[in-house]
């Protein structure tokens, strides 16, 4: 043994000098190759070598503190805009890391104008909040949006002169679950459902980054068009009054079923790159420095390859906050230790710090950094300049005409029509001589944005567009604001009832603005504020054709409005640039195909405290732990009512509708017909149940797949969906065999139903 181990190592003591001669050799060639043949410097510079080489070169390249300081950034002041990434010796260009300058949030077309007082990059389109994107329950659609945005970003980072910010990246959408409807964030979110929210930013995010389909599986052109930056890393829910130290408590079941899952289907279907960590602390732990979740899910179990960054204050809040360190130096080791790769923020400069004190090893930055510029080669930012494919967007683009219709069809997408009592909607152009549109938010900007957000070059008003059809088909228009959303004065009421009086119909429109409901501020009632309610009150009494419309972020409920003789009743999120798209609903010139992406409870007593985060605690938050005995809702999740009376025209046919392997194809389909009188869009949705569960912590219901398609009048069409039981997150959770119910509907109502039986043994 000894003889043969001592002959082994004799050989091996050849082998390793013979191969680094020969590595040595290949790699002198290759360098010398580089400097004397090549029209790069370096090997990294080459696109035409593998990302792998090129980053083993460059970590190769940089120093110690040049890596160091390439692991933070400012993104709070003006200047902190512009990241200082730049290294001018190896001739590499600034970058950041998340262009806060382009928050897409869904939503809003990035605060790149007038947010900072420097950042002043032209106009752009904007988009309705996160919450309107979701409602419009529009997979392709939205896929389109992110396309158009991706697209200005382009044209503006190639071909605006004075470009003061990156684009190459952006703070992308808020996905955290809107599980409180108080939360002041939720109008960032896209609303309440896992499997709703997880397809809308899968297909926002593949038009972001550069995939020509949403259905592919391969970038357009093989690197990123510009980095999404998700937020946040996960639960970040509410309250957001005193987030930076909350902690929130959550069963880890909870974190599997509902705030989970949405992450885990962005990094299956290749549509995430950027995670940023959340603010609050979740079971004790600051999430920047949360190494079960940064490292052992998201990287170790979900094969996460992307890069982490934290947000922009709560770095060191882990110290300050939490306490979860003495220092900022051990908050900052801990922090980069546990996963968290990328400062938003200036603390990771205490790095340096951290290591002389041995409190981090250089490994960890070496792993931190190595993943930062991963992705920074796979968005081709360290290529040659001028051979970005998407450096040829012509700056034309923005705000464009085609982008106008966008964007004007995702306003109109996202409108949900909730109560249509006598068809008060559409109102009937030909009829009318006299409308009078009343209401705090009927003309009023402040109402169309949301947080960060762009400046489109026209802002149209609800009003505006009710003005230019109303002057097309010669009918008046009277205008005033009625009511305040900030007092309950009644100064106004008698002028808005004579306007009223006069006219032949009437459109109300109130609601909220970001005051009620942002960061840092959350809702402690669901009701109109002001004097919004009064107002509706005494104008219902005239008793003539009346619609409301609520403009707001996040579940307005007035029981009140809610019956058989009143108004017509829609709601729209923070809606962008375009109230012409609201005009075109009221008088049927579109028709309403919306649906609300999250449930509206009758009050706040249905209602957990805020700070609660158990799902399934009595009476269940969200629609798929309601339980809807005990707190029936005013509108379910899903619901929204079009102008055009759609029929379920077949059964609900499950193929098979017995199985005995989890593994089988099912498909469910059945035969819808539009009986008119509209051409219109029907989103169908189909739930599931498993009614014999035991299992009390798991969902009642959920959502499991939907598809929205346009229908003629009288068209019909079989609408199908595959899936397997597998593929239900918690199928392999239940007591199998056993029933799963499911129905065509919205999450409360069933239209059709069928049920579907796994039995191991037949
Ligand atoms: C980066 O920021 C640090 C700290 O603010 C500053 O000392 C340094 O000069 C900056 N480097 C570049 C290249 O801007
Ligand atoms: C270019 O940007 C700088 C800084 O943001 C600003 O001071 C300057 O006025 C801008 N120039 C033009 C022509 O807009
Ligand atoms: C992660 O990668 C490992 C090793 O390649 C593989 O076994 C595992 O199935 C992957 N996990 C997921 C969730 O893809
Ligand atoms: C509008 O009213 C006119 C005149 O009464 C009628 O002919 C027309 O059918 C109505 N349009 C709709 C869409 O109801
Ligand atoms: C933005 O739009 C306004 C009109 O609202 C226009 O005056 C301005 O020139 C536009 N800016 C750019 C850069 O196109
Ligand atoms: C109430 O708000 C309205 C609209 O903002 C304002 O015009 C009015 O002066 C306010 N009235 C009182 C009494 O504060
Ligand atoms: C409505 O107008 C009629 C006359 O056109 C008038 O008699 C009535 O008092 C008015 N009602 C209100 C509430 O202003
Ligand atoms: C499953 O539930 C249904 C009703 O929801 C009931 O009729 C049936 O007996 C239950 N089956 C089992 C195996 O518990
Ligand atoms: C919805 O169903 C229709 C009819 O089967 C189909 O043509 C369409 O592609 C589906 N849309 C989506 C987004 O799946």
């Amino acid at each position: 043994m000894l003889h043969k181990r001592s002959r082994e190592s004799l050989s091996m003591k050849w082998i390793i000098p013979i191969l680094f001669f020969i590595c040595s050799i290949t790699y002198m060639y290759n360098y010398y190759k580089y400097v004397c043949k090549s029209n790069y410097d370096y090997p990294f510079q080459d696109p035409t070598l593998p990302i792998d080489i090129r980053l083993d070169n460059l970590m190769s390249l940089l120093t110690p503190e040049e890596k160091i300081d390439m692991l933070w950034m400012g993104a709070t002041t003006a200047d902190g805009e512009l990241p200082n990434l730049s290294v001018p010796r190896l001739n590499i260009r600034g970058y950041s890391w998340m262009g806060q300058g382009y928050v897409y949030r869904s939503a809003s077309n990035g605060c790149n104008i007038n947010c900072y007082s420097s950042v002043i990059d032209g106009n752009v389109s904007v988009l309705p909040q996160g919450t309107g994107i979701a409602s419009t329950w529009n997979k392709n659609l939205i896929f389109q949006s992110g396309i158009m945005i991706s697209d200005e970003s382009m044209a503006i980072q190639y071909n605006y002169k004075n470009k003061s910010i990156d684009y190459k990246t952006g703070a992308s959408s808020v996905i955290n679950i809107a599980r409180d409807p108080r939360w002041g964030r939720v109008p960032e979110t896209y609303g309440e459902c896992p499997i709703l929210t997880g397809e809308i930013a899968v297909a926002f995010n593949k038009g972001i980054m550069g995939y020509a389909k949403l259905e592919d599986t391969e970038l357009e052109y093989g690197i990123y068009k510009v980095i999404p930056v998700m937020r946040h890393f996960v639960d970040y829910d509410g309250p957001d009054d005193g987030r930076f130290s909350f902690n929130a408590i959550i069963s880890d079941n909870d974190l599997r079923t509902t705030y989970l899952p949405v992450w885990k289907k962005l990094i299956d279907e290749k549509a995430i790159v950027g995670v940023m960590s959340s603010i609050s602390a979740v079971n004790g732990i600051p999430s920047a420095a949360n190494k079960y979740l940064l490292n052992d899910v998201l990287r170790n179990e979900w094969n996460f390859t992307g890069y982490v960054i934290s947000d922009c204050d709560p770095m060191g809040d882990i110290q300050k906050s939490f306490h979860y360190t003495a220092t900022l130096e051990q908050a900052v080791a801990i922090s980069v230790s546990s996963g968290n790769d990328i400062n938003c923020g200036e603390e990771f400069k205490f790095l340096h710090k951290a290591i002389s004190y041995g409190f981090v090893n250089f490994d960890t930055i070496n792993l931190a950094i190595r993943r930062g510029l991963h992705s920074r080669f796979l968005s081709g930012n360290l290529d040659p300049i001028g051979t970005d494919p998407y450096s040829s967007i012509p700056y034309s683009i923005v705000d464009s005409i085609e982008h106008k219709l966008l964007t004007k069809q995702i306003v109109s997408e996202s409108i949900v029509l909730l109560q249509n009592p006598k068809q008060i909607l559409p109102f009937n152009l030909t009829k009318i001589k006299q409308i009078a549109v009343i209401g705090p938010s009927s003309n009023d900007i402040t109402v169309q944005a949301h947080t960060y957000h762009g400046t489109p070059s026209k802002w149209i008003t609800t009003l505006d567009g009710i003005q230019s059809i109303a002057s097309k088909y010669n009918i008046n228009v009277v205008h005033t604001w009625g009511a305040s959303r900030k007092n309950t004065s009644d100064e106004d009421f008698q002028h808005a009832i004579e306007l009223y009086n006069e006219s032949d119909i009437i459109l109300f429109v109130g609601g909220l603005d970001e005051s009620f409901e942002e960061e840092d501020t959350d809702r402690n009632t669901l009701q109109l504020p002001g004097g919004q309610l009064e107002l509706i009150k005494l104008l219902m009494k005239l008793n003539k054709p009346f619609a409301i419309l609520i403009i707001s972020g996040s579940p307005i409920s007035e029981p009140y409005i809610i019956n058989e003789n009143s108004a017509a009743l829609l709601w729209i999120s923070y809606f962008g640039q375009s109230g012409d798209a609201i005009a075109d609903i009221l008088f049927g010139l579109s028709i309403p195909s919306g649906c609300l992406p999250f449930t509206i409870p009758i009050d706040t007593s249905q209602l957990l405290p805020i700070d609660d985060y158990s799902m399934n605690k009595s009476p269940g938050r969200t629609y798929r732990y309601l339980d809807y005995f005990k707190a029936p809702p005013l509108f379910p999740f899903g619901y929204g009512l079009t102008y055009s009376k759609f029929k379920m025209n077949s059964k609900l046919n499950i193929y098979p509708n017995k199985i005995n392997n989890l593994d089988t194809d099912i498909v469910a389909n059945i035969n819808i017909i539009n009986q008119g009188p509209f051409p219109a869009q029907f989103v169908t949705q189909l739930y599931y149940e498993f009614p014999n569960s035991t299992v009390i912590e798991l969902p009642i219901r959920e959502l499991l797949q939907f598809n929205k398609t346009l229908f003629k009048i009288n068209e019909q069409k079989t609408i199908s969906f595959t899936f397997r039981i597998r593929n239900i997150p918690y199928s392999n959770r239940q007591q199998i065999p056993g029933i799963i119910n499911l129905w065509i509907g919205n999450s409360r109502d069933k239209y059709a139903q069928s049920t579907l039986i796994i039995d191991f043994d037949s």
